[in-house]
């Protein structure tokens, strides 16, 4: 089945009797068992035994998601973070070394710096753009290399087949962050990666309106530590967020070809302001890894990132202040458009640019609008400069 189909079809069930298309919600804690028998079987990998594993709901997206990756498995978590972080758990120990991309989303990093580092794990940041030359950075210890294609803030698009070619040569795993993409636009499993995370909260649940993880895999070793470590830390997403995840994914596909077509309009837009220095669109030719991105990937999503010629403080308040569509908020993937200063965070490749970086998500307006509350924007920021 192709993809626009498994987001229709997949995580439901085809009883014999009248049902209802979507799975209902399942919440409980408690699982009774009608024989000792299957009392038994409980612990068997696939059985349903105890709330906190999932309940029908949680196995339903679940389902949905891995095959729409095309994963082996998937688990879910109760935020993209906690997908993030119950990985690098479950897949570290003491005395390893972890390669982790400069973009990586900051708080990922955060938890590389400040836990990770507390448990005797040392972690290198690397260029995005480093492609096969991390082999220079590959450590005996080295156990996993982690990307974010396009990364967070900068979105320069990472060679990730290049990458993890290396990576298994040195018999380390590569796991990657695809949110941006999601398995509609990147296809991970074909491009060597052994882990993906994703913050369901963005495109899957896709209306602001609940928090999600998602975790993937290819392979049994590895997905059998990512599941003992999702077990060990008993913090699963709600059947009520699986059951609207679930809900989400029905629509993604025309939400995102919706957001793609008008966030390039935009940043085409932008591209000839004369405000603005550079637009960071992997989708672009300014976008460093655009080469990258026309040959791996499917399509491109509604967040990309503009530089602004130098202005100050003060003209560039302006120009958030007065916004009408476009909100100031810490996420994307909704259907509604956000604009944030998002000063780049990297420490392993230089950061020049002299103005101020702004990452916007395009969401469902209509484009016309969308461009009026910037032309508006400008104008306030020209004025007050
Ligand atoms: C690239 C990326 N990964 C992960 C996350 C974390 O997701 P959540 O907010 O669901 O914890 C975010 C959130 O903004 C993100 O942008």
């Amino acid at each position: 089945m192709r993809d626009a189909t498994l987001l229709v079809t997949g995580g439901r069930t085809h009883p014999d009797e009248p049902h209802l298309v979507n799975p209902a919600v399942h919440r409980g804690s408690t699982v009774l068992f009608p024989s000792f028998e299957r009392w038994q079987q409980r612990g068997r990998k696939g059985t349903f035994a105890y709330g906190r594993q999932g309940t029908p709901t949680t196995f339903a997206l679940q389902d949905a998601f891995s095959a729409l990756e095309g994963a082996d498995g998937c688990r879910v978590a109760a935020s993209g973070k906690a997908s993030i972080t119950v990985t690098l758990k479950a897949l570290t120990k003491a005395g390893d070394h972890i390669l982790v991309t400069d973009n990586v989303y900051s708080p990922s990093r955060r938890y590389c710096d400040d836990v990770l580092a507390r448990f005797g794990v040392e972690t290198t940041y690397f260029p995005p753009m480093i492609g096969a030359d991390i082999k220079t950075l590959m450590r005996p210890n080295t156990r996993l290399v982690f990307v974010e294609s396009p990364g967070s803030q900068t979105f320069e698009v990472q060679d990730i087949p290049a990458i993890a070619a290396v990576a298994r040569t040195h018999g380390a795993w590569t796991i990657m962050d695809n949110t941006w993409a999601t398995p509609l636009f990147f296809k991970p499993y074909d491009h060597g990666v052994d882990v993906t995370m994703h913050a369901g909260t963005k495109y899957v649940v896709g209306h602001s309106d609940a928090m999600m993880g998602l975790i993937t895999w290819k392979g049994d070793e590895v997905g059998g530590l990512v599941e003992r470590g999702v077990n060990d830390l008993g913090a699963p997403a709600s059947p009520d967020d699986c059951w609207l995840a679930l809900r989400g994914l029905r629509t993604m596909g025309v939400r995102l070809r919706h957001h793609e077509q008008a966030a390039l309009e935009i940043a085409r837009w932008l591209a000839a302001r004369p405000e603005v220095a550079t637009v960071l669109h992997p989708a672009l030719p300014t976008c460093p890894g655009h080469d990258v991105f026309k040959r791996d990937f499917q399509g491109s999503s509604g967040l990309f990132s503009f530089v602004l010629h130098h202005v100050d403080e003060r003209a560039l308040a302006a120009l958030f202040d007065g916004l009408e569509l476009f909100g100031m908020g810490a996420s994307w993937g909704g259907y509604e458009s956000l604009l944030i200063p998002a000063p780049p965070y990297r420490t392993a490749a230089a950061w020049d640019a002299k103005g101020p970086i702004l990452r916007m998500h395009v969401g469902l307006e209509d484009t016309a609008d969308l461009i009026a509350d910037l032309e508006a924007g400008f104008a306030r920021l020209r004025a007050a400069a």
